[in-house]
């Protein structure tokens, strides 16, 4: 017996830390993804590995607990609470491979969370929508982060670009925005958890000043979602730039990710903000001209990675077919 689910990672155009406080936020998954393979241990007992980030562990599902055989993942922590939650226990092999940078600001987690309940669902027959696995998958963040919106994991879900509303709605878009962006990233990892946690509590030190701040990123929010819908790539442009100077001020920018934004611009992006958490992680620049000559300057001191918005959410043994929810 073998499963295998996809999930696509994402990038935030707008609103990340402000939807966490019901603002609206516009994200696309992207064409890079985390694919989780369980099949029937060879062992009597639970093994997670992954070649691509050179870790192996054996779990105790029971506990929640684990012993490394090599390498340090954190990833585990999402995986173990999904075993808890949707597995019965019995001894699995689980697998994982990920062609997007870990901690990197494009929903690692989420994908993997995704892809794990999903394939841990097709594993024990279990029906399910993308609705429920979105949320499931939500409930697994939650857990292990102690607070996040659900935009990660319904981005990584349902895929394509979509515009998440006050009420949680999402809307997926028609258009696809063809401009091209590039994604810088640091070697430093951002973790969202600490990030949501700190912003949170510079809210409560400071809510006179704070939270219209958080207001504004979702009226930049909105804006976003005109200017896409108009295809008006100069309006997006500057929506980005106002985007960046305030999740600067909410304390989410580091050294390395201002220099990342400002060599974007000085070589031709019209936009470039923090995409995700901050505090390490990445970028994104609107590169409407020249996305080689941005990308190249960034690799002078950081890494990029060239990604595309892709319409593909989960995929169950490659395919877009799912029992309905009962
Ligand atoms: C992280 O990708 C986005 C944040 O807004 C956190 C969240 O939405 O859960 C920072």
């Amino acid at each position: 017996m073998e499963s295998v689910a996809t999930a696509p990672g994402k990038t935030i155009l707008f609103g990340e830390h402000s939807v966490v406080y019901d603002e609206p936020a516009i994200a696309g998954a992207v064409n890079k993804r985390a694919k989780i393979k369980i099949s029937s241990a060879k062992n009597n007992y639970t093994t997670f590995k992954s070649y691509d980030l050179a870790f192996e562990a054996i779990l105790d599902t029971r506990n929640s607990s684990y012993k490394l055989v090599r390498g340090k993942p954190g990833i585990i922590r999402y995986v173990l609470n999904a075993l808890s939650k949707f597995h019965d226990h019995s001894p699995i092999d689980i697998e994982l491979s990920l062609n997007l940078p870990i901690g990197s600001g494009l929903g690692s987690s989420a994908a993997v969370t995704v892809a794990t309940i999903a394939a841990l669902f097709d594993y024990h027959g279990t029906p399910f929508d993308k609705e429920y696995l979105a949320n499931c998958a939500h409930g697994v963040e939650l857990d292990v982060q102690g607070i996040a919106s659900p935009l990660d994991t319904l981005v990584s879900t349902y895929g394509g670009l979509v515009y998440l509303s006050r009420e949680k709605k999402i809307v997926h878009f028609d258009n696809h925005l063809e401009v091209p962006f590039v994604i810088g990233f640091t070697t430093k990892y951002s973790n969202t958890g600490k990030m949501v946690r700190n912003v949170r509590s510079l809210k409560e030190r400071y809510p006179e000043l704070i939270e219209p701040i958080i207001e504004t990123m979702g009226k930049i929010a909105n804006e976003g979602r005109v200017a896409i819908l108009k295809n008006d790539v100069d309006k997006l442009a500057n929506l980005m730039n106002f985007n960046q100077g305030l999740l600067d001020s909410l304390g989410v920018n580091t050294q390395e990710l201002s220099r990342m934004v400002y060599i974007a611009r000085k070589n031709g992006a019209t936009g470039s903000k923090i995409t995700g958490s901050g505090g390490g992680g990445s970028m994104i620049a609107l590169c409407p001209n020249n996305p080689d000559k941005v990308a190249n300057a960034i690799n002078r001191f950081d890494n990029t990675i060239k990604v595309n918005f892709s319409k593909e959410g989960i995929l169950l043994n490659g395919e877009e077919t799912f029992y309905p929810r009962l």
